[in-house]
């Protein structure tokens, strides 16, 4: 068995990180309702604003020290250099010795990229525009199905990064939707899901994308099975399914297999990883629905977000700071989670998507150079629309024994045409995050009983369960409007939030090994289900739930 080769000091014993242990011991105590008191300008001190966005970070745990103490850390482990390597194509992605550059599909500045010698620039800016011919084709109605009627339903099929990141983007750009087409998304492998769908569109008029960047994932290739059959029911022939099935990959081979024929495909690369996705191919739903010009927009957005997190110092680096709180969080306040509420319905899938760009990149254990960690790394992502979560469960983050660091998502301006209902959404978020920061005390609570003229009966008993202990803390983050640009942002935004932990704890965030055993197993058990006899290889919990489906199911 080969050497963990490591001779590198764990995160642990990095000065700056020694340093930032002395740096809690002085401070975890502090409230931050005492710094707002002693600090009024402490809202503007800490915030950053980049184009239409504005990151409000001051209702954290951190005086005037901790960022640059944070920012040390960050220089120790080399961030930049990290950073400029991927920028430039490094094959940092060392588990899979891959470049990682979903930046340079939104490389607004055509500047060459070069990968093993080669300069991917033209090949991107080619699938760009195959993808804009193909979608005016289908927009502009020309496009036509084998009945010679225009395309009005679009089929995703594809799961993890070629579902989550088109789906988050389609919900988030409502208002730039196609008016004729509506485009629907199949991912799960319980023919529920694509039952549910086929039963309201028709053949004639859909068409599918079978998404998949190695087309060999088993619900994708499943279900892009039955939608073919589903096409073949109907008066369409084996000619016709070039008119209604187009795919994109990194794995041409496997697609032209499955039967797609070549003008039909459209190509990304092994430097994008499947949750960066988005930007590539993968966003040909997006395109289909919003147009290749807000999809540009989009790109655009993405591309600020890149020279921001490139040019700017550290300290006013919007990722870098918000990457930086979650370490500090994560690793000196022992939080094991960080919520993400999206104060805005068209954000409802923001989280979906967050969840897999940040655990599939930081949830491990061990470092790039397969050490075991003797630090916690990615946190545990979770959350729902921030409105949703106040009714179910915004108790615990108010008064519950963990800490859960969270993110508010707002935009100020909105695109439905009721003000008033904004309004009280947009107070809402500011609220919660008002509340969580200085909490209630005890008096506050009394006085605040008084003045409501309550029966005082029993207040006794009863007024320890309204008191709120505070200090929890909070990101804000406030777009101007949610537009294809601002998203974009607020994706990119993200995805260098999670390089920089990624950096920090010495991981390779682009590789997504702990995906594989399940998978692996459970080919296995599938072959299983089809012999006769009870199985007896497994441990006594798996061998019994297997042969009692297979006793109900097969009899
Ligand atoms: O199993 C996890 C995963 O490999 C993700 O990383 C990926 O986004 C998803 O499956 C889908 O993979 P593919 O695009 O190759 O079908």
């Amino acid at each position: 068995m080969p050497s963990k080769n490591n001779s590198k000091p764990s995160l642990t014993d990095l000065p700056a990180f020694e340093a930032l242990e002395d740096h809690y011991n002085l401070i975890n105590q502090l409230n931050m309702r005492h710094l707002f008191a002693t600090d009024e300008k402490r809202g503007e001190k800490y915030s950053i604003k980049h184009k239409s966005l504005l990151l409000d970070y001051s209702k954290n745990r951190i005086v005037d020290e901790t960022i640059p103490l944070l920012c040390d850390l960050a220089r120790e482990v080399n961030l930049e250099s990290w950073r400029d390597r991927m920028f430039a194509g490094d094959k940092i992605n060392n588990t899979e010795n891959r470049a990682v550059l979903h930046t340079a599909l939104r490389n607004e500045t055509n500047q060459p990229i070069y990968v093993d010698g080669e300069d991917i620039m033209p090949k991107i800016n080619a699938t760009i525009d195959k993808m804009e011919v193909f979608a005016n084709k289908i927009r502009k109605g020309t496009w036509k199905g084998f009945s010679n009627r225009t395309i009005t339903d679009i089929v995703n099929i594809g799961i993890g990064g070629s579902d989550l990141g088109p789906k988050m983007v389609y919900n988030a750009l409502k208002p730039y939707h196609h008016k004729n087409l509506t485009v629907h998304f199949v991912s799960n492998v319980d023919g529920a899901h694509i039952d549910d769908i086929l039963e309201d569109i028709d053949p004639e008029t859909t068409l599918f994308i079978v998404s998949s960047k190695t087309f060999t994932t088993q619900e994708t290739i499943t279900n892009a099975h039955i939608a073919r059959k589903w096409l073949l029911k109907s008066d369409a022939k084996e000619q016709d399914v070039s008119k209604h099935f187009v795919a994109v990959s990194t794995n041409i081979e496997e697609a032209t297999k499955f039967g797609i024929d070549a003008d039909n495909m459209f190509e990304f690369w092994d430097w994008v990883g499947g949750r960066y996705s988005l930007w590539s191919a993968i966003g040909l739903s997006i395109v289909l629905s919003v147009g290749m010009e807000n999809f540009k927009k989009m790109l655009s957005g993405a591309h600020s977000m890149d020279e921001h997190f490139k040019e700017t110092p550290l300290e006013e680096n919007m990722p870098v700071i918000m990457g930086l709180l979650g370490v500090w969080y994560n690793n000196f306040f022992g939080a094991e989670s960080h919520g993400i509420f999206p104060y805005d319905h068209y954000l409802r899938d923001l989280t979906f998507y967050l969840e897999q760009a940040d655990m599939e990149s930081n949830g491990k254990s061990v470092d790039r150079n397969g050490k075991k960690v003797d630090y916690a790394t990615g946190p545990i992502i979770w959350g729902t629309s921030g409105i949703n979560g106040q009714h179910a469960f915004y108790q615990a983050i108010h008064q519950g024994t963990q800490m859960i660091p969270s993110d508010f998502i707002v935009s100020i301006l909105t695109h439905s045409s009721h003000q008033d209902q904004h309004d009280i959404m947009m107070a809402n978020a500011l609220a919660q995050t008002e509340a969580l920061m200085k909490g209630r005390t005890l008096d506050e609570t009394y006085s605040d009983f008084v003045e409501s003229k309550v029966k005082l009966e029993n207040v006794e008993d009863r007024i320890h369960h309204m008191v709120f202990e505070g200090n929890n803390p909070t990101n804000t983050l406030l777009l101007t409007k949610l537009t294809p640009r601002s998203l974009g942002m607020l994706i990119a935004l993200y995805e260098h939030k999670i390089f920089v932990q990624g950096i920090i704890w010495n991981l390779n965030s682009f590789d997504q090994w702990g995906v594989e055993l399940g998978k692996k197993l459970t080919k296995n058990i599938l072959a299983e289900f089809g012999q006769p006899d009870p199985v007896t290889n497994h441990d006594s919990s798996t061998n019994s739930l297997i042969n009692y489906y297979k006793s109900v199911v097969y009899g």
